[in-house]
């Protein structure tokens, strides 16, 4: 059988289009198979994304009772309480508002004492779990995905990542002080987010031109790790500015 593969390219003129467009996806997927495995993002890109599937919850049209669900990251040092920790996102953003139980929703455990066995641990999860049916994405201004920074081995798993300068310039936003912002993350490894069945990518923005336009002609390359989702079967990417 030969495997089919789309990498499908939809431009869209608003970010509340893109968030509608990705959430007819995540809709559609959940219709399909009520315990799908999906994977999430934070972040700005999927704001608009949770707030229609929340919407779409509570007007009833779909349920996440069955789902289970894994972040690509958190921050080293952050955890459950912590405002500016992914899973105070999760739980601010989507969870709270929606029929997903809590054991059914997985980020990798900042807190941690030891990092390297948490990371071996998330991964192993996942694997049994079955896999990731459909993955959400952001894309860094540099090309990361989850935090694989360039330079990021495409076959890398969930592992300890020291996050760059750039990103943590762009991630600034989120922190009172610059000295608050973490040093490192624990991330989904590019061979982890390659195993994803399905992958949804999100980019809005003039600054975010440039990397959807390297995503789409630039050479594949460790140095801009999204690159390698050209080589990925099913891939869509929305994107706008
Ligand atoms: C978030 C993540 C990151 C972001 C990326 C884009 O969980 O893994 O890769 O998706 O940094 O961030 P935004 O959407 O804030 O521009």
């Amino acid at each position: 059988m030969i495997k089919s593969k789309m990498f499908r390219w939809i431009e869209v003129n608003s970010y509340e289009q893109m968030s509608e467009i990705a959430a007819a996806i995540f809709t559609e997927q959940l219709a399909k198979k009520p315990d799908s495995v999906l994977g999430l993002a934070t972040g700005g890109s999927p704001l608009g994304f949770y707030k229609e599937m929340v919407r779409r919850h509570q007007a009833g049209e779909l349920s996440f009772a069955r789902a289970v669900t894994f972040n690509l990251d958190e921050y080293v040092g952050k955890g459950p309480g912590d405002a500016t920790s992914y899973h105070e996102f999760m739980h601010q953003n989507l969870f709270r508002h929606i029929d997903l139980p809590e054991t059914a929703r997985h980020l990798p455990n900042g807190l941690a004492e030891d990092l390297a066995a948490e990371c071996e641990r998330y991964e192993k999860l996942i694997e049994a779990s079955g896999g990731i049916d459909l993955q959400l994405l952001g894309i860094g201004v540099n090309g990361h995905i989850g935090f694989n920074e360039p330079g990021s081995r495409f076959d890398s798993r969930t592992r300890v990542i020291e996050l760059t300068e750039a990103t943590r310039k762009s991630n600034a936003r989120f922190f009172e002080k610059e000295e608050d912002i973490p040093a490192k993350a624990i991330t989904m490894g590019i061979g982890t987010i390659m195993s994803a069945r399905k992958i949804v990518l999100l980019a809005f923005g003039d600054n975010k031109t440039e990397a959807v336009k390297r995503l789409e002609n630039g050479a594949v390359t460790e140095e801009f790790p999204a690159s390698i989702l050209r080589k990925h079967p099913h891939v869509t990417v929305i994107y706008g500015k």
